[in-house]
């Protein structure tokens, strides 16, 4: 069992619910190399993951680089003067779940994107998918972003309300494995959440 990269189908799609998730089933750390939206979200995912896991925030490493915007990474950087170097960021030891930001395409800076820097960390994709109406195209076309590239796919992990269609379509056409689905917790508690996570199937990324 190694550490995976979470990306996204887009921005909200569930990324740090099933970061999370694995953390909890895993007993892995946890850590978001690129964090936007300080400014709504004071600690951003890393303290969202801690609350959701039984875990200080100081658990985990911090990001590589965090800002305050809530845009797009290079918009955000550029928003406090900044651009992010990609090259710069680099694994932390140990065991960890890694989030991306929004979806794989989404620009780091003028030239690199989301995937390459998950391609350069090097690690299986866990792809996290809303399960309700749009999911089909964004999740086969993500899937098809990573394979274009070669990039390891562990499996994709739906977060939301189940809808049996949906699921089988991409089951059917995407060619990776589902490791299960989160389903809308509501309150999502650290409780709730382990149970959940404790259903995933996580065979393919050598967990049970
Ligand atoms: N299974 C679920 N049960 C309850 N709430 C959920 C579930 N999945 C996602 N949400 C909620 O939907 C919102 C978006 O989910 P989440 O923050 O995990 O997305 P994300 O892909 O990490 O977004 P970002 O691009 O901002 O990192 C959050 O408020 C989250 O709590
Ligand atoms: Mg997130």
């Amino acid at each position: 069992m190694g550490s995976v990269f979470v990306a996204g189908t887009d921005t909200d799609a569930g990324k740090t619910v099933v970061a999370a998730a694995l953390v909890a089933a895993l007993g892995a750390g946890y850590w978001k190399p690129v964090q936007s939206g300080l400014r709504g979200a004071p600690g951003g995912d890393t303290a969202v993951v801690a609350r959701l896991t039984g875990h200080r925030p100081g658990d985990f490493p911090r990001p590589a680089y965090e800002f305050q915007a809530a845009l797009a990474p290079d918009q955000a950087a550029a928003e406090e003067g900044l651009t992010i170097d990609p090259a710069r960021i680099a694994l932390p030891e140990g065991l960890l779940v890694v989030e991306g930001a929004g979806g794989l395409l989404v620009p780091l800076d003028a030239t690199t994107l989301m995937i390459d820097l998950a391609a350069r960390l090097g690690l299986p994709v866990v792809l996290a998918a809303r399960t309700g109406l749009g999911t089909i195209n964004h999740t086969l076309l993500s899937l098809e972003a990573l394979r274009r590239r070669g990039l390891p796919v562990a499996g994709i992990v739906f977060s939301g309300p189940d809808h049996p269609l949906n699921l089988a379509a991409i089951a059917r056409l995407g060619g990776a494995p589902i490791l299960g689905r989160i389903p809308w917790l509501d309150p999502l508690t650290p409780a709730a959440l382990a149970a959940a996570a404790a259903r995933l199937d996580l065979s393919p990324i050598g967990g049970r």
